[in-house]
């Protein structure tokens, strides 16, 4: 049996007040009527993290709370840091790290990265790390190389309990936001490879449990087929999830596929 997907929606640094919460109400309203295997995950931007981890109610909304980023840092004397203490407090379950805006804008390295993904996961939310290679890498036939390193002093370092908890989100960076998905075969091809690391340092069993997604202008059009290659356990998606009717059909690519298997 296929394993039931994931789709992730990061709202990046988008929405005023009003329209986050006629956005969650839209998704909420639209899910009601789903018997849904699919396993559904909002990021707001924190300020708004009260909105959906008020709403958040898997049996009920069908969704999970998540945030984008969280501090590498306990907590203390760090202005305007958001700890993994207090996203927990707040009953978030999910948060992105090592999106590539912020290795890009915000200098965040692998070494940063995991230390965040520690401060998660001693705090019981499941870190979705994202990995991918610029337009560049991909030219210059890198790809796997800068994957792998991303891969390997990261998740890698974890111990099997760790990774257990732990989704990883491949998002090729020529394809965020600007409309370029990778074909369905690069999706795949990527997803396998990191699967293959996976497996080499933690075996078959850990490998084929991990929540690998594909992210990177996935959108209604290109989600079913996209899901339905074996390796992509579901999409982390950004401007498609602004939309309500849009980020619900790509939840419906989800489930077809699930059905389907
Ligand atoms: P787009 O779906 O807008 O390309 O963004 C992908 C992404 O960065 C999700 O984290």
């Amino acid at each position: 049996m296929t394993k039931p997907k994931i789709v992730i929606g990061n709202w990046k640094m988008n929405k005023d007040f009003e329209e986050a919460e006629d956005l969650i109400t839209q998704i909420e309203e639209q899910l009601a009527d789903f018997q849904l295997q699919t396993e559904v995950v909002l990021c707001p931007p924190a300020v708004y993290a009260e909105l959906v981890t008020d709403h958040a109610d898997i049996d009920e909304n069908h969704f999970y709370a998540g945030l984008q980023n969280v501090s590498e840092f306990e907590n203390g004397a760090y202005t305007g840091e958001i700890s993994a203490e207090m996203m927990a407090s707040m009953n978030v379950d999910f948060c992105i790290v090592g999106h590539s805006e912020r290795r890009k804008y915000f200098g965040e390295t692998d070494e940063v990265v995991l230390k965040k993904m520690h401060r998660l996961l001693t705090n019981d939310i499941v870190p979705v790390m994202c990995c991918g290679e610029t337009l560049e890498e991909r030219k210059a036939g890198k790809h796997f190389e800068v994957v792998q390193k991303q891969i390997e002093s990261t998740v890698c370092t974890l111990t099997a309990d760790e990774l257990e908890r732990v989704m990883i989100a491949y998002e090729p960076i020529w394809a965020i936001g600007t409309g370029e998905t990778a074909t369905p075969a690069q999706a795949q091809e990527m997803l396998a490879f990191i699967r293959s690391l996976i497996e080499k340092k933690f075996g078959t069993e850990l490998a084929v449990f991990t929540y690998i997604l594909y992210g990177g202008s996935c959108n209604a059009k290109n989600a079913l087929e996209l899901f339905s290659q074996p390796d992509v356990d579901g999409g982390l998606i950004g401007g498609a999830s602004l939309k309500p009717d849009e980020f619900v059909k790509i939840i419906e690519a989800a489930e077809t596929v699930i059905k389907d298997n």
